[in-house]
Order: structure tokens, then C-alpha cells, then sequence
């Protein structure tokens, strides 16, 4: 049975230590990898769009000197026809080796992973989870913090609709006195399963509206974007959309060494003028991305180096 990534908790702490490790060699020592994959596809099946997920998994298999096709939308795919993931994965699974899917609906990946020869990748599935952007996280606060226990980490925005944050609170729930900042319009709250799940472990978290009222305590910022496309009315998403402002004027309540960290795509949350404060992380976090998805395809593969 292939091994795959639907959720972050698939993987333990010790194998998520053993990713960052690997992905950390790998930005060190490129040449040493340059062939791992010599002779192996990535097949990337979005049904939805995207840019750094999909060209940087794409990116890392090349790199690892391996190939890569695939599809970008749901449009230019048999799902237009009518096919189902479970046959399209099955197919798929005689044309390449491993496969990053991303989709509209949650669990799509998981239904796939069921259906599967070769291992499958959870890229982003509706509004549930999207664990290698939680890889890219982990591997930025691990870096440029030196830790990912005993951190404040306030997580703002969409955290509703918002995949990477669901992902990214399972992730850090299982490290040492984390505190979670949850700052949100009421609408667009935490869904109650994740709260119930930081509740069963004794986590602490502590919702809040006002950015400013929050970001003084915290060690992390991490701010995401209102998810337009999981809206059902256009005039809530317009209510919502410039809820929170990042700007130089707030970054001056925060730490002197908070990180600012954010999945992008950015729309309006941060303003321009937070790119130049050397506290804004988002561009790095896009390139540790890449390298924890080259050591997540050799972990996958069983590749040995
Ligand atoms: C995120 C996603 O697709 O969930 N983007 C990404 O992969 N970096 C965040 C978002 O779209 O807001």
C-alpha cells in the first residue's frame, strides 16, 4: 500500500522532524539530490487554481530530476465530462509515480488515496486541509524561531473557510505550550470541530476580533486571506473582505522579532509597506515550501540518497 499526505497528522512529530532535516540538506547540499528522481513522474491534478503549490511541487520534482505533467484546472480535465476522481486516480496511477491533487471538495484527496496505486498529496481540499502548506510553515517557525513549542501564534483572517489554518493548528497542537490566538470576525470563527479538538487536549487559545488588541502577546502572525471562493454570497464576502488591514502603523504594537507569516496568495490583509520590515516572512515561507516538498516526494517514494 502507497503511503500518502491528507492531513498533517498523518505524519508524527519525529517523521515531521525527519522532513524538516531532510529539506534543510537539501537546500544546503542541492547537487546530492539533483538525481534522486531520476526516471520518476509527479502527476499534479488541480481541480482548482494555483500557483506556488502547484509549480513549487512542480519545481521540486524537477530539481530532483524527475518529470512532471498533469493538469491546472477542473475545465481542461474528464472531470468537465463527468469522470470521478476515484477513475481518474486510477488512470493516473499507470502514467506517473506520485501525485499532488488539489480540489474544490473536502475529502476529494482521501477518496482518491482509496482508490490509489501511487502515493497521493492533499494539495488544498476545499476548505479542510492543505498539510504541505503546513510542511512550508513549520519548516519558516522552525528556522527563524529556532522552535515550534512554546510559541504565541495568533492566526487571522478566514478561519473558517481558510484550509492552511486548520492545518497548521493540528500541526502545532502537538508541540509544547503552544497558545493560540484566534482572531476572526464572528462569521468567519474557527470551525467548531478543530475548537472542540484544542479543547479535548487542554490547548490554549483565545479568540479575539481586533488585530490590535491581539498582536502584542504574539510571537507569530499569521494572516490569511478572506477565501472568496467558499463564499455563498457575494455581499458577505464584500462585508468581510478589508476586515483586517496589516499595516506599519500595527506592526509597531507588535514584538520587534513577531514574525509576519502568510500562505499567500495576499489580496488586501497586508499592505505593501509590511514587505519592507524585516519581520515579513511570506516570500521565504513560499521557498521553504519547495525544499519540504522535494524531502515530502523522496520521503513518499521511499527514495534512499
Ligand atoms: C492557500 C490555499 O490554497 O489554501 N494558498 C496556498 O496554497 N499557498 C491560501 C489561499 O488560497 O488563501
Amino acid at each position: 500500500m502507497p503511503r500518502h499526505l491528507l492531513n498533517p497528522m498523518d505524519f508524527s512529530v519525529q517523521e515531521l522532524e525527519e522532513l524538516m532535516d531532510l529539506a534543510v540538506d537539501i537546500q544546503a547540499k542541492p547537487e546530492k539530490y539533483a538525481h534522486a528522481c531520476d526516471g520518476k513522474i509527479l502527476a499534479t491534478c488541480f481541480y482548482e487554481p494555483s500557483t506556488r503549490t502547484r509549480l513549487s511541487f512542480e519545481s521540486a520534482m524537477l530539481r530532483l530530476g524527475g518529470q512532471v505533467l498533469g493538469f491546472s484546472s477542473a475545465a481542461s480535465s474528464s472531470a468537465a465530462k463527468g469522470e470521478s476522481v476515484a477513475d481518474t486516480i486510477r488512470v493516473i496511477g499507470s502514467y506517473a509515480d506520485i501525485c499532488a491533487m488539489r480540489h474544490p471538495k473536502e475529502g476529494a484527496p482521501l477518496v482518491a488515496a482509496l482508490h490509489s496505486p501511487i502515493p497521493v498529496i492533499n494539495a488544498g481540499d476545499g476548505g479542510h486541509q492543505h498539510p504541505t502548506q503546513t510542511l512550508a510553515d513549520i519548516l519558516t517557525i522552525r528556522t527563524l524561531k529556532g522552535r515550534l513549542g512554546n510559541l504565541t501564534i495568533g492566526l487571522c483572517g478566514d478561519l473558517k473557510f481558510g484550509r492552511t489554518v486548520h492545518s497548521l493548528i493540528n500541526a502545532l497542537s502537538r508541540y509544547d505550550n503552544v497558545k493560540f490566538i484566534l482572531i476572526s470576525p464572528p462569521e468567519l470563527r474557527v470551525p467548531g470541530y478543530i475548537l472542540e479538538g484544542l479543547k479535548k487536549k487542554n490547548l490554549a487559545y483565545e479568540e479575539y476580533s481586533s488585530l490590535e488588541d491581539a498582536i502584542p502577546q504574539l510571537d507569530i502572525l499569521y494572516m490569511t486571506r478572506v477565501q472568496k471562493e467558499r463564499f455563498f454570497n457575494e455581499d458577505d464576502y464584500i462585508r468581510m473582505k478589508d476586515f483586517y488591514i496589516l499595516n506599519n502603523e500595527k506592526m509597531k504594537l507588535a514584538k520587534e522579532d513577531m514574525l509576519v507569516m502568510h500562505p499567500l496568495p495576499r489580496v488586501n490583509e497586508i499592505s505593501v509597506e509590511v514587505d519592507d520590515d524585516p519581520r515579513a516572512v511570506y516570500f521565504q515561507q513560499a521557498r521553504y515550501g519547495m525544499f519540504m516538498r522535494m524531502a515530502l516526494i523522496l520521503t513518499l517514494l521511499e527514495v534512499e540518497v
